[in-house]
């Protein structure tokens, strides 16, 4: 498969569960990959030398989406050194959330939620935008929880998940006539570090979902290479729940 030959691609949090998934399988359907970590060097490196086994073009940067300017310049230095941006990938992400009045809910935590899963997102498809020609593509990964709770909890992490989403509906407007689009993708639950299939929601969340089991990180790669790809030219603007039916 090579629907992504000479494509250029950007994804952000790719040492690990679906980041690690979607790196994967554009790197297997051509593209060249640069994606981020911030403390899994490890993880990043067993990520590189599983692609290049495949015969994949793949680099991977310590880049904390806790820090946009960081974000931004990882961004202008692919192109630097690449020469394109075709795909931009917003990945990376975290969960931190507690009940309204819990005293983890602290300004702190507040802060590095908001820096990563949205102002990390704003500042790099503004800089992608600069960057990328007709044919682009913008793949935000958001939650389910961006449309519904659902359970305690989860407001502060769902807020700034449907903060994504709305920005996606403006982006989806402000790049369309250059030929880019702009779509979020938003997985249910999904079998990685962050949400395991064994964890203390996980008979829970199996019993809200109509496929009654949790999702692999490759489920959620193949929409994002679906929607990256010129099969998906005329999709902009949209939320894709990749959820088991839980949003249902
Ligand atoms: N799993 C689910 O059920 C689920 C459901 C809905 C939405 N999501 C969303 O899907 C995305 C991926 O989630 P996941 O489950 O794969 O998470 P994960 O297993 O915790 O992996 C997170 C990835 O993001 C990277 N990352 C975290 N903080 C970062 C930062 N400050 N700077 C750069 N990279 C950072 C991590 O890098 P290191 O390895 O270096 O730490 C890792 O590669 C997130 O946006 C998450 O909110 C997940």
């Amino acid at each position: 498969m090579t629907r992504f030959k000479d494509k250029v691609a950007f994804v952000t949090g790719g040492s690990r569960g679906i980041g690690a998934a979607i790196v994967k399988r554009l790197a297997a359907e051509g593209a060249h990959v640069v994606f981020t970590y911030v403390s899994a060097g490890d993880k990043a490196r067993a990520v590189v030398q599983e692609v290049e086994a495949a015969g994949g073009n793949v680099l991977a940067v310590q880049t904390d989406s806790g820090d946009a300017k960081a974000v931004a310049e990882a961004i202008e230095q692919t192109v630097a050194d690449l020469g394109r941006l075709d795909i931009l990938v917003n990945n990376a992400g975290v969960f931190v959330t507690a009940p309204a009045g819990d005293p983890a809910n602290d300004l702190d935590a507040l802060d590095r939620q908001i820096d990563i899963n949205i102002r990390a997102v704003v500042t790099a498809v503004r800089t992608a935008a600069r960057h990328m020609g007709e044919g682009g593509r913008i793949i935000s990964i958001g939650s389910v929880n961006g449309s519904r709770a659902g359970f305690a909890g989860v407001a502060e992490y769902g807020g700034s998940k449907a903060a994504v989403a709305g920005y996606t509906r403006g982006w989806a407007w402000d790049l369309g006539k250059r030929g880019i689009t702009v779509n979020t993708i938003q997985p249910g639950p999904v079998d990685t570090d962050m949400n395991p299939d064994n964890g203390d929601f996980a008979a829970m969340l199996k019993a809200g979902m109509p496929l009654g089991r949790y999702g692999r990180s490759e489920e959620v790669a193949s929409a994002v290479a679906y929607l990256a790809s010129t099969e998906a030219g005329f999709i902009t603007g949209t939320t894709l729940n990749v959820d088991g039916g839980l949003n249902a």
